[in-house]
């Protein structure tokens, strides 16, 4: 890994950056948007705990290839010992590991992980404390966060971490119990005053424009699209809506590369939301196997995979030498498929 990401992230430029995403900012999508202007891509959230205990888990949970860079991982964790442990293995495949503090799922708060560590901010502190003494720079450790309630506990929290080493922060502007509502600019501001770090802001960026103006009030660093990334993944390269051209990327970069039909098939409904017609969206979004994709697309775009060569992913030598693994792999996201976009397959937007 040669990119140093604080370098990246000191150019005077907005920094274009696609948000961990369980289920979806997997490789294959991440190649994707880098294609289309992405400057550094996060993982899908991983649970430390089974990255640490089961290989099975690290086969199945990470993924990556010489040009997946610049690479964070996130990771889901409450211990030193799990945070600590997963970030050494996985530091040689990436160029930094991020801590999840903002997600609001039940499952997560009630494990006490994601926003529930908000309400732990020496929990925090200490777990980016201990990475950062574990793994030199330029190897970035940063956590993502949503707001607090009260913008001064954030601003507390924000300065222990800079103070506990942390090399970068992501601030998604809602609080967890915020839902859709509009994202709060003016507390984003307001921290942006108060911290010396670089910050990546995130929220409802779905366009360029939307990039932009968020780069330019907040005075953050970076930019960080989720949703909008998801459904138009050229967005930072200006297009409006998903070209062609980026659905023919997906299918030439998913026949060179090992893809479960459901990850295949999610992200072309997701392409296509805005650009299929509601009647031919539903029958496609139906559709149950990929050659009935391929042949969909083919009759009504005229575009079919032309990539041959098999993309050659990195061999992981997840050294284990300093944890003892017990091959315990809880795959949590079985339940939470599509709670975040119900919307889209329920076609009700
Ligand atoms: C499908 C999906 C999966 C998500 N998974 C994660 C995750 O693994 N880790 C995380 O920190 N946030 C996750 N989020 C939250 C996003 O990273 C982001 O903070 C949030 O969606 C707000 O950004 P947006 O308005 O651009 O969507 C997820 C969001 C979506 C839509």
């Amino acid at each position: 890994m040669t990119t140093d990401v604080m370098v990246t992230l000191k150019e005077p430029r907005m920094i274009k950056i696609c948000a961990p995403m369980v289920r979806y900012s997997k490789l294959q999508f991440r190649t994707l948007v880098r294609r289309y202007g992405c400057d550094i891509c996060f993982t899908p959230m991983i649970l430390a705990d089974s990255f640490v205990q089961s290989s099975k888990a690290r086969d199945n949970e990470f993924t990556t290839h010489e040009g997946d860079e610049p690479l964070i991982v996130q990771f889901a964790a409450k211990t030193v010992n799990d945070f600590v442990g997963a970030s050494v293995m996985v530091a040689p495949y990436c160029n930094g590991v991020d801590l999840n503090c903002g997600c609001p799922q039940r499952w997560a708060m009630q494990e006490g992980y994601g926003a529930n560590l908000l309400k732990k901010p020496e929990l925090i502190k200490d777990l980016v404390y201990q990475v950062r003494n574990h793994i030199p720079k330029p190897f970035t450790v940063s956590a993502k966060i949503r707001l607090l309630k009260d913008i001064r506990k954030t601003i507390t929290l924000c300065q222990t971490l800079e103070k506990a080493g942390a090399s970068f922060l992501t601030i998604h502007a809602r609080t967890p119990e915020m839902r859709n509502e509009p994202i709060d600019l003016d507390n984003l501001k307001l921290l942006r005053d108060c911290i010396q770090l670089p910050l990546i802001a995130n929220g409802d960026v779905k366009s360029l424009e939307n990039a932009e103006f968020l780069f330019k009030e907040s005075r953050c660093e970076g930019v960080m699209s989720a949703r909008g990334i998801l459904t138009n993944p050229a967005l930072f390269s200006g297009y409006p809506v998903t070209p062609l051209v980026c659905v023919q990327d997906w299918l030439n970069i998913t026949s060179t590369m090992s893809t479960e039909f459901q990850c295949f098939h999610h992200h072309l409904v997701f392409m296509l939301e805005k650009i299929l017609p509601k009647k031919d969206r539903v029958l496609f979004n139906s559709l149950q196997n990929k050659s009935s994709v391929l042949e969909f697309l083919e009759n009504y775009y005229n575009i079919k995979p032309n990539a041959s060569n098999l993309t050659e992913l990195t061999r992981c030598n997840f050294s284990t030498s300093h944890v003892t693994c017990k091959e315990k792999y809880i795959n949590c996201w079985e339940d939470d498929s599509t709670d975040f976009l119900g919307c889209i397959f329920n076609m009700n937007s």
